[in-house]
């Protein structure tokens, strides 16, 4: 079958293999080749057993599969065919020299770039899938646009607002897509083109386009945002547990103020993926580039906030459990960073395992689907974590359960029968304020909130 419109991905992630998949499930038009360098990724997308668990990924995927989606890693046969390339590579924090610790490691992005130019014999559209920092485009025409074939590629920017765990739901009814382009003749005619593609499902008045700087900034000020609601409620949360207010109480009624909304004020051991921190601190470093070093440490606080509350977990572990863990089994219920997904980066249940081992404590990790990318988080002290599928299991004989993420399977489990295999006094941690207390409680548990005073 010819297809009118060729559109490749280069990345084959959580981002870049479901956003794919549901564009090639909308518009069977149009032709959708993912290509990735990892070819065990790859071979996974192709496979009964995708490379990532996504509530409802399976069944899209299996719509469109050989249809008009494909799976590759024949990069250049995907770059030389394709009208529009997005680019979906990783764009972690640079771990080495300038801005280390902050700044985004572009280099994947720029690998990418020179490939497409080296390969391209026509001028395409090149979409920036992945989170940039403000400006990028600029850097990426000028690699682009550099070339002596006399080509010209328009980059567009078209960041991502899908959240793991409802990816599949996000993406077929967004609340918004947005797409940024040059306000030139051949910026807004390749704005068209893309809008004329998310036209397929979703409706006009959803689909925003902005400049190209504007486009860039709104997917890092939307994710600091949505973190710093966070932190901010976590940092009250803190207040609450000295001063017997109940945290889930406080946010439930200011969220009924319509002005602030009830979504993302849900109290926690802190936030956990791997694009708020990473985020947030590219923030925070074009703050201080832009010379603005006040903003940025308005916006390193929500980060040190999520840290510290992250570590006050074990702290008042220590606090209720006689000042000493050493030597106890802790179950730690959930490694994921939140519930419905396998993914485990920058997930707080992480460190609270290392706080627990540098207690001298024993974790015994369980979660539904995360075991294996817990274990290659946890390899360097592999020898001091235990992992078990079952969470009965994991509580047998153990001090106490602290719970790191929201799996609802842990809410619906029979915790009479866990109170009875654990050393007593039993203790629960519930770091996501799942749990019914007041029916652990009566069942023997001394329950810690988050939030709530005792
Ligand atoms: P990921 O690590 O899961 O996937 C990136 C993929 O790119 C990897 O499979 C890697 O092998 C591939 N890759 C790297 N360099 C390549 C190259 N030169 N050629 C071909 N393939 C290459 O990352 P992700 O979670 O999908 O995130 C991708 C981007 O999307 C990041 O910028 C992230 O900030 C952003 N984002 C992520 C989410 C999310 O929920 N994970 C949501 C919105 C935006
Ligand atoms: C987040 C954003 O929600 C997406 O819009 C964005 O596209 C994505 O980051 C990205 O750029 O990567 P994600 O990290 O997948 O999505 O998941 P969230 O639902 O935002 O949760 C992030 C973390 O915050 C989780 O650890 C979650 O448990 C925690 N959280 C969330 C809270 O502690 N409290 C809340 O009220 C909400």
């Amino acid at each position: 079958m010819s297809f009118e419109t060729k559109i490749v991905c280069i990345g084959a992630g959580y981002v870049g293999g479901p956003t794919m998949t549901v564009i090639a499930d909308k518009c069977p038009d149009v032709k959708v080749t993912v290509v990735d360098i990892n070819q065990s990724r790859i071979d996974a997308w192709n496979s009964e057993n995708l490379p990532i668990f996504e509530p409802g990924l399976d069944d899209v995927v299996k719509r469109a599969r050989g249809r008009n989606l494909f799976f590759s890693t024949d990069i250049p046969a995907a770059i030389k065919e394709a009208d529009i390339i997005f680019v979906s590579v990783n764009t972690p924090t640079k771990t080495f020299g300038h801005g280390a610790g902050k700044a985004s490691d572009l280099q994947y992005w720029e690998k990418t770039a020179r490939n497409i130019l080296e390969i391209a014999d026509e001028g395409k559209i090149i979409v920036e899938k992945s989170t940039l920092p403000v400006r990028t485009a600029a850097a990426m025409e000028r690699i682009l646009n550099s070339n002596d074939k006399g080509l010209h590629f328009e980059v567009l920017s078209n960041p991502e607002f899908l959240a793991e765990g409802t990816a599949i739901n996000d993406l077929f009814e967004p609340d918004r897509v947005l797409i940024g382009s040059h306000q030139t003749e051949s910026g807004l005619a390749a704005c068209q083109k893309l809008v004329d593609v998310y036209a397929h499902w979703v409706p006009r008045d959803r689909i925003l386009t902005t400049n190209l700087w504007s486009s860039e900034l709104t997917k890092l000020t939307a994710n600091a945002f949505l973190a710093q609601r966070i932190s901010s409620i976590n940092s009250i949360s803190a207040l609450c547990e000295r001063t017997g207010a109940d945290v889930d109480e406080v946010a439930y009624v200011m969220g009924k103020d319509r002005r602030i909304g009830s979504k993302f004020l849900k109290a926690s051991i802190g936030f956990g993926g791997s694009c708020f921190k990473k985020d947030i601190l590219n923030l925070v470093y074009l703050c201080g580039y832009y010379g603005l070093p006040e903003v940025a440490a308005y916006w390193e606080s929500v980060v040190k906030i999520n840290e510290w509350q992250t570590h006050r977990v074990v702290d008042r572990m220590l606090e209720t459990m006689f000042n000493t863990i050493a030597g106890k089994k802790i179950a730690v219920f959930g490694f994921a960073f939140k519930a419905n997904t396998g993914d485990t980066r920058e997930s707080p249940a992480n460190l609270v395992v290392r706080d627990l081992l540098a207690e001298h404590a024993l974790p015994v990790v369980t979660d539904p689907k995360a075991i294996p990318d817990a274990k290659r988080d946890l390899k360097d002290v592999i020898e001091q974590v235990s992992f078990e599928e079952d969470p009965y299991k994991a509580a047998e004989d153990a001090h106490a359960v602290v719970v790191c993420t929201e799996w609802k399977c842990f809410a619906e489990l029979d915790w009479k029968r866990i109170y009875s295999s654990m050393a007593k006094p039993a203790f629960v941690f519930d770091g996501r304020n799942i749990l019914d207390a007041d029916a652990l409680r009566k069942i023997g548990f001394e329950v810690t909130s988050i939030g709530k005073g005792k």
